[in-house]
């Protein structure tokens, strides 16, 4: 079915400009089972035992008020939940009660470690995006609250998934917040009430920028002996566009959906260029999917601008923050990294500290967006409330991939256009095995294709 961007909730709730405001706008009405009437304790399992897993998981067992432990964890490499658990044991204690059978591996470990969880309990979803909507599928099978990282979809196919699926987990009062900690950041909560109130005026333009060295998995030389094919995809899944829809979606999306949820609205098209410089470097021959650099111009409805600068190149000038320009004056959103506080604004279109009318001012206790978006969850679990980040996500996700997509073919994409897109970069990723072929494979010399606007048509490579 064809279905614009704005389906399928109304374009009034699609512009609201918080995720709690769109889940109430959805949700208003409604009679919802209450699945956690009753219970004490929340039992957490924790899918994706990496770095932002176990983040996410000590973020969960900090909530105060609630009884809260992590009962199963798993990963598709045998050593992570174990570490994961010993790391996590260290700081959490007996919140931590997950005893060896809970550790599960493997490509269905997801369904054994909900499998260990009741009715009502929160599973954290945080491996690579290419595998969300097959464990939110499962999560909202069983009744599982959820915690799911960004991105949520990489491409046009697995969006519409993900958007049917979260019906399903609407009607089953399921709470789901998803990763775009932006939008807990307190400071930046203040700046939008703001902006809403005229202290820019009209919007004219926005900028982001995520421009430092190479980091994270973001190039990869050839695949080493001794790991399949699929795993060293999986292990470095920033590298590979089905797995992450690569470093462009990976790294740039919180300042995208900082600076959508400052307009109030999601942009209708994209432009953008991008390349690859640097293949072979004195050090190796980088046999990544990503551009070294990308420059995407999205635009919204009404003309507005956003320009979106990414680049991962050593020795050049370093910058990481986000911008807001209006018609009365302007604003730093992040003034570093992906939501950094202050969020300020300025009188003119300079950013000086001379011209700065306002600055952010948040509590001690406020200023962890991460564990901000874990006591919003959990309250509103606790006290049922409505509570759905999911629609929002999707959104924010397609519309980085639509700048991602602008740049690697070589075209002007519209919402609608990706929305609709039959391409799917990984239209068998509940049939992976460790040893099976991988969604993208190597030539006879270890490299991976690689985007070439003009050239390849609509696919991205
Ligand atoms: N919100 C943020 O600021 C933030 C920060 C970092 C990462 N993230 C997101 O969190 C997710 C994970 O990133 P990370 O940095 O923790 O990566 P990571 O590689 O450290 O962890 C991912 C884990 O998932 C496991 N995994 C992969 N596929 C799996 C599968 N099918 N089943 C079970 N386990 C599987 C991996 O083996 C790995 O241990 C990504 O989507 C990333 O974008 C968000």
């Amino acid at each position: 079915m064809r279905r614009s961007i704005q389906d399928p909730i109304s374009r009034r709730s699609f512009l609201s400009t918080s995720s709690s405001l769109a889940a109430g706008s959805v949700f208003a009405g409604l009679s919802l089972p209450n699945v956690h009437a009753g219970r004490g304790k929340i039992r957490v399992a924790l899918v994706g035992c990496g770095g932002r897993g176990c983040g996410a998981a000590a973020n969960a067992l900090s909530v105060k008020g609630a009884e809260i432990e992590l009962v199963a964890m798993a990963d598709v490499f045998a050593n992570k939940p174990r570490a994961g658990r010993e790391a996590l044991q260290e700081q959490f204690d007996q919140k931590v009660n997950v005893p060896d059978d809970r550790l599960f591996t493997g490509f269905s470990s997801f369904k054994n470690a909900m499998d260990s969880l009741s009715v009502g309990d929160v599973v954290i979803l945080a491996t690579p995006p290419a595998f969300r909507w097959l464990h939110y599928q499962y999560a909202i099978e069983k009744g599982l609250h959820v915690f799911m990282e960004k991105p949520v979809t990489t491409d046009g196919p697995t969006s519409k998934r993900m958007l049917a699926l979260n019906e399903k987990a609407k009607q089953k009062n399921l709470k789901v917040g998803v990763g775009l900690m932006s939008r807990h950041n307190v400071g930046m909560q203040e700046l939008e009430k703001r902006i809403r109130d005229g202290a820019l005026g009209e919007i004219l333009m926005m900028r982001g920028y995520r421009m430092h060295a190479p980091a994270a998995f973001f190039r990869s030389k050839k695949k080493p002996e001794g790991i399949s094919e699929v795993m060293y995809q999986i292990q470095r899944f920033h590298s590979f566009l089905w797995a992450s829809g690569g470093n462009f979606s990976d790294f740039n999306i919180h300042i995208v959906d900082h600076l959508c949820w400052m307009k109030g609205g999601f942009p209708i098209k994209a432009q953008a260029v991008g390349g690859r410089h640097f293949r072979q470097t004195d050090e190796a021959l980088w046999v990544d999917q990503n551009f070294d650099a990308y420059a995407v111009e999205y635009t919204f409805l009404d003309g507005t601008k956003m320009f979106f600068d990414g680049r991962c190149m050593p020795g050049c000038h370093i910058e990481y923050r986000s911008y807001a320009h209006g018609t009365k004056g302007a604003a730093i959103v992040s003034a570093n990294s992906d939501c950094g506080l202050p969020s300020r604004i300025y009188k003119g279109q300079t950013t000086t500290d001379k011209d700065a009318i306002w600055t952010s001012d948040v509590r001690e206790d406020q200023r962890d967006p991460y564990q901000n978006e874990w006591d919003a969850l959990i309250a509103a679990i606790v006290a049922d409330r409505p509570y759905n980040e999911v629609d929002t996500g999707v959104r924010t996700s397609l519309v980085t991939s639509m700048g991602r997509m602008a740049a690697h073919t070589g075209q002007e994409i519209t919402s609608d256009e990706i929305l609709n897109s039959d391409f799917e970069f990984a239209p068998d990723v509940e049939h992976l095995t460790e040893d099976g072929p991988a969604p993208v494979m190597p030539d006879k010399d270890g490299v991976y294709p690689v985007p070439m606007p003009g050239l390849k048509g609509k696919r991205e490579y």
